[in-house]
């Protein structure tokens, strides 16, 4: 089977994104699905290219166990667009650069809003916690295991 290429998106891909990545690569290494995906992000900013994920982020994520190791990069519309399968954005902003990004149909199909695969949470956005106090760190996490694990699942049916 061809591996799925799953690209994680977000506004300057050192906070949600980056996330997403480690909280997807986790589920699928327990699975034992690791070999069935190539699972990367980025940032449709570039602001914070060649960085870290941003230190509060990281402190967040490592008391789940996460490593945020993933150095932010910027969204590359062509190579991005035909590489992979999934690209999926945090909120309504990221989705909205992306569409503009899309050439053509193909492109926009690829497209998808991580909230769309929440299970237990009510929220439509994964809120951008770049501004804000340590429990909108604590509230990215909760949904992304939420969703992440919703799109696997759709995955693994067969709905995506
Ligand atoms: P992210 O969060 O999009 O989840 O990585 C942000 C990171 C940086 C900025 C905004 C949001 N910024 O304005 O630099």
């Amino acid at each position: 089977m061809e591996k799925k290429k799953v690209l994680f998106v977000c506004l300057g891909n050192i906070c949600r994104s980056p996330s997403a990545e480690a909280v997807f690569n986790r589920m699928i290494k327990r699975e034992g699905l690791a070999d069935l995906f190539e699972v990367d992000s980025a940032g449709t900013s570039g602001w914070h290219a060649g960085e870290l994920a941003d230190r509060r982020m990281q402190s967040h994520a490592i008391k789940r166990g996460y490593n945020l190791t993933s150095l932010s990069r910027k969204f590359e519309p062509y190579h991005d667009f035909d590489h992979f399968d999934m690209i999926i954005g945090m909120d309504d902003s990221n989705i909205g650069n992306l569409k503009r990004m899309a050439r053509n149909a193909n492109d926009l199909k690829k497209i998808y809003k991580m909230t769309d695969f929440s299970r237990r949470f009510d929220y439509n956005e994964v809120p951008d916690p770049y501004y804000g106090g340590s429990e909108g760190f604590e509230l990215v996490l909760d949904i992304l295991e939420d969703a992440c694990e919703g799109m696997l699942h759709k995955i693994k049916s067969n709905e995506i």
